[in-house]
């Protein structure tokens, strides 16, 4: 796929996965332009004037305004979604808020982003919109994540039933399943997040860096598939389904 000069906007600009894409987007001579929700990335191939505040928990309408706004003033040709957060615990003890809160973040901001990324391309004639979302969007990968689980399963199949409205346009959408990323993820997870922090300090021996995550996703873009499987271990993983 070529990158070059194209402005391409990374929501989740500042997380593991996302500041991956962004540095190998600038590599590839990409104008990249970023959003984030507390820090603002600091890597220095930033032009601080590209990057843009931007919670999933705000209000859904003005998310989309902001969207729009960032899609129309630089005239975005590509938009890779990145961001998200993840929820560990056992199901029975989750708060309302917390389901709420994870469907929130990891599935409806995500969608209702869509929606006006959608309207833009389609009015402009082409784009490329791409979400990542997980291997546990295909299968189940660890216990008790059953609502984080079931929100990444929402987005697979959001995509790949989207990408029905995009056929005879140059519109594309995609959606990737990366397995275990080492990133700060369990970090910033909410719910138990001690026990959460054990079992992927078991897991991951498996993980794979950002960066091979990443070039495995934006090569993905490249082909015509609507799922991409970034890696090897992924592939692997997918076929347990
Ligand atoms: N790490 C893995 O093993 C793995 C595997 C497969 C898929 N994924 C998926 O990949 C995506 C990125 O994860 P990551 O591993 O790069 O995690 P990360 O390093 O924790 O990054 C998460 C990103 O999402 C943003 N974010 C979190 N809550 C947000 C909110 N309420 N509003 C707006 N942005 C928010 C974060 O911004 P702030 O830092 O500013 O909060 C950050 O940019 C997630 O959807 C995750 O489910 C991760």
């Amino acid at each position: 796929m070529e990158w070059n000069q194209k402005n391409i906007l990374i929501i989740g600009a500042n997380g593991g996965i996302g500041s991956a894409l962004a540095k190998k987007l600038f590599e590839s001579s990409a104008i990249i332009y970023g959003t984030y929700r507390r820090t603002k990335p600091t890597e220095d191939f930033w032009d601080s004037s590209h990057l843009f505040e931007l919670d999933f928990e705000g209000n859904l309408e003005e998310i989309q305004t902001k969207i729009q706004q960032i899609l129309t003033s630089h005239n975005i040709d590509i938009v890779i979604l990145a961001a998200g957060s993840a929820y560990f615990g056992n199901f029975s003890q989750m708060s309302l808020h917390d389901i709420q809160h994870t469907y929130q973040v990891d599935l409806i901001s995500p969608i209702v982003i869509a929606q006006s990324v959608l309207k833009y391309f389609l009015e402009k004639g082409e784009g490329h919109f791409h979400i990542v979302a997980a291997i546990a969007g295909l299968l189940p990968a660890v216990k008790n994540m059953a609502v984080y689980t079931s929100s990444k399963f929402g987005l697979v199949g959001f995509v790949r039933a989207l990408a029905m409205e995009t056929v005879g346009t140059q519109v594309r959408v995609s959606v990737s399943c990366p397995s275990g990323v080492i990133t700060d993820l369990p970090k910033n997870a909410l719910g138990d997040k001690e026990g959460f922090l054990k079992i992927i300090e078991i897991l991951k021996k498996n993980f794979e860096s950002a960066e091979d995550v990443a070039k495995g996703i934006l090569e993905g873009m490249g082909s015509r598939e609507v799922l991409n499987l970034p890696t090897e271990k992924a592939k692997a993983l997918s076929k347990r389904t």
